[in-house]
C-alpha cells in the first residue's frame, strides 16, 4: 500500500462520531480526505475542526444524502475528476425507531445503512479498483440479531414487512457484513480489499436519534461508553494500518478479528443480496 501521505480517502457520515474521528486521523496521517456529510452546516463546522487538527490539511467537504440515489449520483459525478480513491469508509448510519421511507421507496434504515453505501461503492468502483483500494464497512455487533431470510429479501430491503426499528437496524448491519464479504469475493481479483467492523459501543449521536426506551437508556449510559476515537482508530487500522491480506474479507470487533454470525458466511444469501441491491439501486452487477 502507498504511503499514507499519498492516500485519497472518502468517508461518509464524516461530521460526527466514528466518521468524524476517522476523517481526523486520516487527515492527521497526511491523507487527502473527502468528508461526505448530508448537512452543509454540520459538514462545514466539522471540516473546520478536522482541518485544525493537521498541520497541512488536505480535507474537503462534499454534501450528499445517502438516502437519495440522485444525490449519490451527483456526488459521484463531482468525485469523478478526483482520480483514484484508495479508501472508502462506508460509515454513515441511522437507527430509526419508527418506519420512514427514502425518496426512492426504501425503508430508511436499510436505505441509508446498506443500499446507499452499496450504490456509492458501485459509483466509485472504477476509481477504487484503479487504486487497488480498500472499502471499509462500519457494521455493528448488532448484526448478530439480523435475519435476512425471515421474509422475501426485496420485502425486507424495501420495508414491505411489519416494522421493528431494532430488527431493521440489525438487518442493515448484517447486510453491511454480507456486502463486505461479497465485495471481497467479487472484486479481490481486481485488487480491491474489503472488510467490515464493529467500532465499539461508543458515545455518539446515534443514541440521540429517537425518543424510544432503548435510545433513552443508552443516553443514560453514554458517560460510561468509549469515545468515538476508539471506532475511528479501528477504521484507520483497517484502512491503512495492516496488510491487505490480513483484513480482506474479514470481520473485526474493534481491532480484533472476530467471527461474524453464520448468515454472514452464506454465499448464496450474499449473492442474492448483491443482485437484489443492484436491481433496486439500478447499479450494474459485476460478475462473481
Ligand atoms: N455508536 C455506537 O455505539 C455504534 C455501535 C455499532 C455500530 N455503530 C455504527 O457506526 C456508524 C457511525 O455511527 P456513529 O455512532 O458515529 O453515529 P453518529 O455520530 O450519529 O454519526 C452518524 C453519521 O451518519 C450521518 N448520516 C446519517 N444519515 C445520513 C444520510 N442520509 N446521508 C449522509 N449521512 C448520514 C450523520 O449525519 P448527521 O449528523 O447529518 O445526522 C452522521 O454524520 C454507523 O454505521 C453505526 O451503525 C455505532
Amino acid at each position: 500500500m502507498k504511503d499514507t501521505a499519498d492516500l485519497r480517502a472518502v468517508v461518509t457520515g464524516a461530521n460526527s462520531g466514528v466518521g468524524r474521528s476517522a476523517a481526523e486521523l486520516l487527515a492527521a496521517a497526511g491523507a487527502s480526505v473527502v468528508m461526505v456529510c448530508r448537512s452543509e452546516q454540520r459538514g462545514r463546522a466539522a471540516l473546520e475542526e478536522v482541518s485544525k487538527q493537521s498541520p497541512d490539511p488536505r480535507v474537503r467537504l462534499e454534501v450528499a444524502d445517502l438516502s437519495s440515489l440522485g444525490s449519490l449520483r451527483e456526488l459521484a459525478s463531482r468525485l469523478a475528476g478526483l482520480g483514484s480513491v484508495d479508501v472508502l469508509v462506508n460509515n454513515a448510519g441511522v437507527y430509526r425507531a419508527r418506519r420512514e421511507m427514502t425518496e426512492d421507496g426504501f425503508e430508511m434504515t436499510m436505505g441509508v445503512n446498506h443500499l446507499g453505501h452499496f450504490a456509492l461503492t458501485h459509483l466509485l468502483m472504477e476509481q477504487l479498483t484503479e487504486a487497488g483500494g480498500r472499502v471499509i464497512s462500519v457494521s455493528s455487533d448488532g448484526h448478530r440479531s439480523g435475519d435476512l431470510k425471515r421474509a422475501p429479501l426485496d420485502d425486507i430491503l424495501t420495508g414491505r414487512i411489519p416494522f421493528k426499528g431494532l430488527q431493521a437496524y440489525a438487518d442493515s448491519k448484517l447486510a453491511n457484513v454480507l456486502f463486505a464479504f461479497e465485495l471481497s469475493r467479487r472484486m479481490g481479483r481486481a485488487g480491491l480489499t474489503a472488510a467490515a467492523l464493529h467500532p465499539g459501543v461508543l458515545a455518539t449521536r446515534i443514541w440521540n436519534q429517537n425518543l424510544n426506551p432503548l435510545s433513552l437508556m443508552m443516553r443514560v449510559f453514554k458517560p460510561f461508553m468509549k469515545r468515538p476515537s476508539t471506532g475511528g482508530k479501528a477504521v484507520c487500522r483497517l484502512a491503512f494500518g495492516s496488510e491487505a491480506a490480513d483484513v480482506d474479507g474479514r470481520y473485526f470487533h474493534v481491532e480484533e478479528e472476530s467471527k461474524a454470525v453464520d448468515q454472514a458466511y452464506d454465499q448464496e444469501l450474499a449473492e442474492k443480496l448483491w443482485n437484489e441491491s443492484a436491481r433496486l439501486t439500478g447499479m450494474t452487477v459485476m460478475a462473481a
